[in-house]
């Protein structure tokens, strides 16, 4: 069955990256000269999507904003004969359907996607983080999309972590199955590094089926008030298998300042000109610090 919805998140606080992201959601922090939110929504169309639906909440309108049809910009730029750009800016506005959910309350990651149980309805959906980035060959959802079609069960994307940063992630206990698939027995939401299970890290990028929709809504809100989509995977995979992905990518989270300034210079430096710049401005700095 085609997977043709997409659930792209961005309503949270975006705490880590304050002040920054107080006025401007993070998810509209330019990585080179595109906002993250781009990238994500041109991964999820480069896989076939064709439709996106975004939850926002409050203070976030930007985000939709820069996928609307600016008519006064087009006209500037038209007249002024500035082709190209008219070009990039109209291509932003046709990239897919979008459908815009808020989310009065950031209540969590599982209560983001439940917020979008209607308009996903009865089908299965990917999921992409809006702070998450994957810079790959084959777009991630795409990779996970196939392992999807071969399963038909939803699919949790996953990349190897170090041991000091496990504690961060919700990670999977796994049998492997075949080439960078894996079983999941469990999930545990940033255990210490003893209590982890593997050292496979949940990365935002998902497959899920219908049925999380039903779990989520009984999953109680933790200790921060808030409903976890791992605490909703659990729960799924007590109703029915359910698979880890180990993606094939850079992955970075845009949402952690050094993970931020990290994908600028991974998406600079395939730009000759930039790469060359920032080279000559890395030894400045340097030398002189
Ligand atoms: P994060 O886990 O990074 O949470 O969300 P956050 O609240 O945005 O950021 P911090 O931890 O306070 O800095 C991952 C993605 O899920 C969205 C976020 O906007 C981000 O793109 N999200 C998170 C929601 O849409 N709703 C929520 O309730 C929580």
């Amino acid at each position: 069955m085609k997977i043709r919805k997409a659930v792209i998140p961005v309503a949270g606080w975006g705490t880590r990256t304050l002040p920054a992201s107080k006025a401007i959601p993070k998810e509209m922090f330019p990585i080179v000269d595109k906002p993250v939110i781009q990238y994500i929504v041109e991964e999820a169309v480069a896989a076939g999507i064709e439709q996106i639906i975004m939850i926002t909440s409050k203070g976030k309108s930007a985000i939709m904003d820069h996928f609307d049809f600016s008519y006064e910009l087009e006209d500037v730029l038209s007249k002024k004969g500035k082709t190209e750009l008219l070009t990039i800016v109209k291509k932003v506005s046709q990239l897919a359907k979008m459908v815009g959910i808020r989310q009065g309350n950031p209540l969590g990651l599982g209560h983001a996607v439940l917020c979008g149980k209607d308009a996903v309805g009865d089908e299965p959906f990917a999921v992409l983080l809006g702070d998450d980035m994957v810079d790959s060959e084959i777009p991630c959802i795409k990779q996970m999309l196939k392992v999807f079609e071969e399963l038909k069960a939803p699919i949790v994307g996953v990349c190897q972590v170090p041991e000091d940063k496990i504690h961060l992630y919700g990670v999977v206990d796994v049998k492997p199955i075949a080439d960078r698939v894996y079983g999941i027995k469990g999930l545990v939401e940033k255990p210490t590094k003893q209590a982890a299970p593997s050292n496979l890290g949940i990365i935002g990028r998902y497959v899920l089926t219908p049925s999380i929709f039903e779990v989520l809504e009984h999953v109680p809100f933790d200790k921060s008030g808030e409903i976890g989509l791992t605490e909703g995977l659990s729960g799924l995979s007590h109703l029915c298998p359910i698979y880890a992905y180990e993606i094939v990518g850079k992955r970075f989270d845009v949402g952690d300042r050094l993970g931020y300034l990290k994908c600028n210079l991974n998406y600079a430096i395939k730009d000759p000109y930039l790469r060359e710049q920032l080279r000559k401005a890395w030894e400045e700095l340097l030398g002189n610090s």
